[in-house]
Order: C-alpha cells, then sequence, then structure tokens
C-alpha cells in the first residue's frame, strides 16, 4: 500500500533538514544540489561557518558589534553565523562573483 505519493516522500527530508538545523534561516541555505564551491551536506555547511566563526573570534578578534566585508563569499557558507553573531550595530556584507 502507498500512504505518500513518491515526489513528496522524497522530498520531505530534505526540506525538513534545513529547518531543524537553520531555524529561521533554513530558507537563505541553497539546496545541497547548489553546494558547488566547498562540501556538500547541511550539516558540513553548518560546520564549516560555525568553525570559521571561531576562528574570527577567537584568532581574529572580531566582535558583535563590529563590521565584517566578505570578498568571495561564495554561496553564504559563513555568513550565517556571522550574522547570528553580529550586533545590530554591527553589519555584514557580502561581494558574490
Ligand atoms: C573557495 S570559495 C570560498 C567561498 C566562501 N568564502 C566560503 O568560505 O565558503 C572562493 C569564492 O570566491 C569567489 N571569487 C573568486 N574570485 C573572486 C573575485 N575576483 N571577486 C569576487 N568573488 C570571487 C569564488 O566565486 C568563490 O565563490
Amino acid at each position: 500500500m502507498k500512504l505518500w505519493p513518491t515526489k513528496l516522500r522524497l522530498r520531505l527530508p530534505r526540506r525538513s533538514e534545513p529547518r531543524r538545523l537553520f531555524g529561521r534561516y533554513a530558507d537563505l541555505v541553497p539546496p545541497t544540489e547548489m553546494m558547488f564551491d566547498g562540501p556538500v551536506g547541511y550539516d558540513l555547511f553548518k560546520e564549516n561557518g560555525e568553525e570559521f566563526l571561531e576562528h574570527y573570534v577567537k584568532l581574529g578578534g572580531l566582535e558583535p558589534d563590529e563590521r565584517m566585508l566578505d570578498l568571495g563569499s561564495g554561496i553564504g557558507r559563513k555568513t550565517l553565523p556571522l550574522v547570528s553573531y553580529l550586533s545590530r550595530s554591527g553589519s555584514y556584507e557580502a561581494w558574490i562573483s
């Protein structure tokens, strides 16, 4: 017995994973088919961004009220943790080629 149409059944995990991992930012995360410039997968996308935020803060001393210019941001792998970290008086701008 078929409970759901095949297409719907295949789509559900892909739609729910970004929501689980990124919450209100989920719609800003590209689908895995568009992750062309680094590791592919939602977990990896999130881990990579968080790892680099730690570098910016611990090694670079980035403060929440500072301004970040991201030249060559690609698909925004570093973007979501950064905008979550930065305060309203800080800012993030990206240059996308
Ligand atoms: C190795 S990827 C890194 C992407 C992203 N910063 C990250 O960490 O996931 C380098 C990115 O820089 C972009 N890029 C390379 N040359 C550029 C240029 N002259 N102007 C703007 N972007 C450039 C590429 O398109 C690519 O998306």
